[in-house]
């Protein structure tokens, strides 16, 4: 019998039952009222989740294209100020330098952003500021209000990746005043991949770039949202939102209060395990930035070889992640998105303390048993 494999990633997630069988509907016309409810659901709910009252988008692309259009749209021949301390900050920056003048704000991905940095690229005359909210590379969450209070006292503009924690933890992208907003479908929103929310407020409107991308240019989604029906300007990925729209009602019904705190004690059940294993958690974190919720960070002790441990636990049928780029072999990532509740990480839990034992190091204390005491 063939199993399918319990993905423990930081996106993509499993997906509930509903939401994989809203994809199997008929096709229908994106031209039609059906679809415009169909996409009238995603957004009313997303609004939520962002936290936001400004426009909102579903763009037939992944999490990249709505950073992408973000950029695009509003970036373009601008000075703009990446902040940087992990591998989609960079990305970030990277398409930041695609369409204006990018100046990276670095710091070692997981270690704090250097705000005092930022001041003074904002004084020096920076008009966008780009930010990860929850930089999933390497478990970090960084520090959005302070940013967007930032950037609104120097009157930048505030781009916001809220990939991996817009549905999964608190975002107020209205009161961080971040006049643009992201999030991609296959991450807390516990959906399939292929789609990106994007907020935009009305201050990024009146200050929207002069020559747009063409698929990604956001004035025409605007455009095509007001119409009746609800459209997007060219065809959309319809069986994709079918499936996000039944992603975004199991999140109403569940309520964003109740949905939070949830990702949040998961991850706190991990964080558990972590610290009675004796492991450290990766991030260095400081008053103003915090460990992920949505995705936990662990560094490898010296010697265990990332290559032996995560295929012990894909043998159990658990797939964890390992680290991006320099971080190959030094970290592994547990992700807590999406429907993830106690029986999926008490079972990645002890499947990942069995090949710590396994690969012939030990555990100072047993993380099952403490991830029990947070859970139970
Ligand atoms: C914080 C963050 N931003 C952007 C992305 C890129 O999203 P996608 O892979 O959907 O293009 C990811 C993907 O892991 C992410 O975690």
């Amino acid at each position: 019998m063939e199993k399918e494999l319990l993905l423990m990633l930081p996106g993509p997630v499993p997906m509930p039952e509903r939401v994989r069988y809203a994809m199997m509907r008929q096709a229908i016309n994106h031209r039609s009222p059906e679809f415009g409810a169909v996409y009238a659901d995603c957004v009313r709910v997303l609004k939520t989740a962002f936290g936001t009252t400004n426009d909102l988008f579903v763009i037939s692309g992944s999490g990249t294209a709505g950073m992408e259009a973000a950029v695009a749209n509003f970036g373009r021949d601008k000075d703009i100020a990446c902040l940087v301390n992990g591998k989609f900050g960079e990305r970030l920056y990277k398409i930041s330098q695609r369409y204006g003048k990018a100046a990276e704000i670095k710091s070692d991905w997981g270690t704090p952003l250097n705000l005092d940095a930022l001041e003074e690229r904002l004084e020096q005359g920076a008009q966008v500021v780009t930010l990860v909210h929850n930089e999933t590379s390497a478990g970090i969450k960084n520090p959005a209000k302070e940013v967007g209070r930032i950037a609104r006292k120097h009157d930048a503009l505030f781009l916001m990746d809220g990939i991996t924690s817009v549905g999964g933890d608190v975002v107020e992208a209205d009161a961080w005043g971040a006049d643009v907003a992201i999030v991609g479908s296959q991450k807390c929103l516990a959906a399939p991949p292929g789609l990106a929310g994007i907020s935009v407020s009305n201050r990024a409107w009146e200050r929207l770039c002069k020559n747009p991308p063409f698929y990604l240019d956001l004035a025409a989604y605007k455009k095509s949202a007001a119409g009746k029906p609800m459209e997007t300007p060219y065809t959309p990925a319809v069986p994709l939102f079918f499936a996000l729209r039944e992603a975004c009602l199991i999140i109403e019904e569940e309520g964003m209060a109740g949905r939070i705190a949830r990702h949040q004690k998961m991850a706190q059940a991990v964080r558990a395990a972590v610290n009675a294993w004796g492991f450290s958690l990766f991030p260095k974190i400081d008053a103003k930035h915090e460990y992920s919720n949505t995705v936990t960070a662990v560094s490898y002790p010296q010697g265990m070889k990332d290559d032996e441990v995560r295929p012990i636990i894909k043998k159990m049928g658990i797939v964890i992640a390992g680290g991006q780029d320099h971080l190959k072999g030094k970290i592994f990532r547990i992700g807590t998105m999406g429907a993830v509740s106690a029986p999926e990480i008490l079972a990645t839990l002890a499947a990942t303390q069995h090949a710590i034992k396994k690969t012939g190091y030990k555990v100072q204390g047993d993380g099952v048993q403490a991830a029990c005491e947070v859970l139970g």
